[in-house]
C-alpha cells in the first residue's frame, strides 16, 4: 500500500514557507532527517566537490515502495502527516513534504530504494524537475539518494558559493549536531573521498567527546523528568568554558534546533553559573509532547516554539542548577540572585491554532523569564551588514570587524591554551594529502612539529598520516598543516604562532555570519579589555568615530 499523499490545499496554505535548499549542507540535513525518519540504523554520506558535484546519503531504514518513489520529489507529498490536525502533533523530523522536491528542482537527483519485504529495489532519476527514467534497480535494504550538479541550473547561487572547503565544513558541523540525534545508531561519513566520521553507536556523552574533541573529564551530566517535559544536559562545568558556541547543540524532540529564542533562554539561565566565563560546550537535550510544541515555524526547521515559555524555562534552570549543585565545586558564584526572578506571563494552555501561533508573536521574549541585569562598559548598537558590530563607547563610535576580533580572542586563548595541553592522539588518524614537495618539507622539518606534539608518519609518496595534534587542535588542523608544508612555510621561531593564528582563523566566526547578542556582548567585553588593534595577522580590528568627528560633519559646531 502506498504511504506517500499529496497534501491538500488547506494544509499547505499553513506550512512555513521559504527557501530551503541553500546550500549543500541544507541538502545533507534533509537527506539525513529522511534517513532518520525512516528508522534507519546505518547512515553513510558522501560529499564531493564541497557538495556541488555529489552528495550521496544511504540508508538502511524502511526504504520506499515503487508508487511512493514515483511521486516522492514532487512538491507536497509526504507520508508523514494526512490531516490538518497532524500538524500539531509532529513526531517526526520532515513534515513539509518539500524537500525532496526542492532538491529535484535545483539537481540531478537520483534515489534507489527498496523495502525490505519487496523483491525488486527501484530507481528514479529527475533532472532539474523533469523525470529522466524509472526502472528496476539493485539494492539490498533502505535509501540511497544521490544528489549532482546542485545549482547546475541556477550559475548565480552556484557562483554565491566559492569555497568547497568552507562548505564541507558546514556541512561537516551539521552531521555532527545530526550525529548526535541519534547516537546508538552507525554514522559513516566521508568528505572528499576522505574517512572524517565512523561512529559504530554508542552513549550520547562518547559521541559528544568524539565529535567535539573534549576530554569526558569536564562534562557533567543530569537528566530530569520535570512534567511535562524530559531534560537532559551534558555541559562542561565552568573548567572548561569558550568564546564561542560552537560547541553547544540543541536538541528538541530529537530534532537539531538553532534558535535564538531558546538560546536566550539558555545563556540567560547560564549567566548565573558561569558568569563571565564564557559558553559550555555541550548538549541540551529536552523532550515536549508534540502538542506543546509548534515545529512548523522555520521553511528549514531549524527554530521551533515552546506553547508554554515560562514554564520549560524553569525546567531548563532547574536542571541546569541540579547540574551544577551535584558538583557543588564546579558551582560559579554569582553576585546575580536569584530572587530577582521576575516571571510575568501567566499562559494559558490553548491548543487553538490561532492563539498558539498570535501568542509567541505577540510577547517580546524578554518579558517571560528573568534576564540577569548586567551592565556594561559599552553600548552594543548593531550589526552593519551581519559583518561589523556598531559600538558605543566612551562618547565615541567603534566599528569593529567581527571575524577579526573573534578571529584574535581566539588566537589569545589558543596561544594560553597551547602551553597546559598535552597531545592527543586522534581517534582515526587523519591523512594529509601533499605534493612531493610538501613531503620533501615534512621531512625536513619534522622535529619542529614533533616539538610542538604533532605526531606525524610519511607514507610511502603518498602523503602523510596524522596521528597525534596538542589537544586544543581538532580534525581541522589536518588542513592548516598541509597548507604551511605546501607553502614550505618553516620558519621555527614563527611556527607555533604561524599555525595558531590560522587555526584561529579557521575557528573564528566569520564574514557575514549572524551572531547572538550573548555571543557579541562576550566578545566585546574581551576587545575592551584586551586593547588590541589587529587580529592576528596585523589587519585592524576596528576604526571609530568621535562624537565630535560626526558633529562636525553634520555641521552640528
Ligand atoms: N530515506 C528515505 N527512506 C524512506 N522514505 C523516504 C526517504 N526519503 C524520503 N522518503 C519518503 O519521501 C517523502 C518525501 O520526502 P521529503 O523529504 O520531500 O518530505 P518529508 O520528509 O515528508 O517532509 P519535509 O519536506 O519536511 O522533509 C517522505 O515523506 C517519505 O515518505
Ligand atoms: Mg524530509
Amino acid at each position: 500500500m502506498p504511504q506517500i499523499i499529496f497534501l491538500p490545499e488547506e494544509i499547505k496554505s499553513k506550512i512555513a514557507a521559504g527557501e530551503i535548499i541553500e546550500r549543500p549542507a541544507s541538502v545533507v540535513k534533509e537527506l539525513i532527517e529522511n534517513a532518520l525518519d525512516a528508522k534507519a540504523t546505518f547512515i553513510k554520506i558522501e560529499v564531493k566537490g564541497g557538495g556541488l558535484k555529489e552528495i550521496s546519503v544511504y540508508d538502511d531504514g524502511e526504504g520506499m515502495e515503487a508508487e511512493d518513489l514515483r511521486i516522492c520529489y514532487k512538491p507536497h507529498t509526504t507520508s508523514k502527516i494526512k490531516k490538518l490536525s497532524d500538524l500539531f502533533r509532529i513526531t517526526t523530523l520532515g513534515f513539509r513534504g518539500e524537500a525532496l522536491s526542492s532538491i529535484a528542482q535545483v539537481s540531478k537527483l537520483t534515489i534507489v530504494s527498496k523495502k525490505a519485504e519487496e523483491l525488486l529495489a527501484y530507481e528514479i532519476q529527475v533532472e532539474y524537475g523533469k523525470e529522466n527514467f524509472f526502472k528496476p534497480s539493485v539494492l539490498s535494504k533502505g535509501t540511497l539518494v544521490k544528489v549532482k550538479d546542485l545549482f547546475g541550473n541556477l550559475p548565480a547561487r552556484k557562483a554565491f558559493i566559492k569555497n568547497p572547503k568552507t562548505e564541507n565544513l558546514k556541512t561537516l558541523e551539521i552531521i555532527k549536531g545530526l550525529s548526535l540525534t541519534k547516537p546508538e545508531i552507525k554514522w559513516e561519513v566521508f568528505l572528499e573521498d576522505r574517512k572524517v566520521l565512523s561512529w559504530e553507536g554508542g552513549t550520547l556523552k562518547t559521541l559528544l567527546t568524539k565529535i567535539t574533541g573534549i576530554e569526558e573529564e569536564p562534562f557533567r551530566e543530569v537528566y530530569q523528568e520535570i512534567p511535562p517535559y524530559e531534560i537532559h544536559l551534558i555541559l562542561t562545568s565552568t573548567s572548561k568554558t569558550f568564546s564561542h558556541t560552537r560547541f553547544l547543540y540543541t536538541l528538541v524532540n530529537g530534532r537539531l534546533i538553532k534558535d535564538e529564542r531558546f538560546q536566550k533562554m539558555l545563556f540567560s539561565i547560564f549567566k548565573v553559573f558561569y558568569g563571565n566565563l564564557g559558553f559550555p560546550a555541550g548538549i541540551i537535550k529536552v523532550k515536549v509532547p508534540p502538542h506543546l510544541i509548534d515545529v512548523n515555524v522555520h521553511p528549514a526547521k531549524w527554530e521551533v516554539r515552546f506553547k508554554d515559555e515560562k514554564k520549560i524555562y524553569q525546567a531548563l534552570e532547574t536542571s541546569v542548577e541540579e547540574l551544577f549543585l551535584s558538583k557543588k565545586k564546579y558551582f560559579y558564584s554569582s553576585s546575580v540572585r536569584k530572587e530577582n526572578l521576575q516571571i510575568k506571563e501567566d499562559l494559558s494552555l490553548d491548543t487553538n491554532f490561532s492563539t498558539f501561533r498570535s501568542f509567541y508573536r505577540e510577547k517580546p521574549l524578554e518579558s517571560l523569564f528573568y534576564s540577569p541585569v548586567k551592565t556594561y562598559l559599552f553600548k552594543y548598537l548593531g550589526q552593519f551588514l551581519d559583518t561589523y558590530l556598531l559600538v558605543e563607547h566612551e562618547k565615541e563610535l567603534y566599528l569593529i570587524d567581527q571575524h577579526a576580533l573573534s578571529e584574535r580572542i581566539l588566537f589569545e586563548e589558543l596561544k594560553e591554551k597551547l602551553l597546559k595541553t598535552p597531545s592527543q592522539e586522534f581517534l582515526i588518524p587523519l591523512l594529509l594529502k601533499l605534493s612531493e614537495r610538501a613531503l620533501e618539507t615534512l621531512e625536513e622539518k619534522r622535529s619542529y612539529l614533533e616539538e610542538m606534539g604533532f605526531e606525524i608518519d610519511i607514507l610511502d609518496g603518498k602523503g602523510a598520516i596524522l596521528r597525534k595534534a596538542p589537544a586544543i587542535f581538532k580534525e581541522d588542523i589536518g588542513e592548516v598543516l598541509e597548507k604551511l608544508l605546501e607553502e614550505n612555510f618553516f620558519n621555527p621561531q614563527d611556527l607555533n604562532s604561524e599555525i595558531l593564528k590560522r587555526y584561529a582563523c579557521l575557528l573564528a566566526r566569520k564574514k557575514g555570519d549572524h551572531l547572538s547578542e550573548e555571543e557579541i556582548n562576550f566578545l566585546l567585553e574581551k576587545f575592551f579589555k584586551l586593547k588590541a588593534e589587529t587580529c592576528p595577522h596585523g589587519r585592524p580590528l576596528y576604526f571609530k568615530i568621535s562624537a565630535s568627528e560626526i558633529e562636525s560633519k553634520l555641521r552640528r559646531r
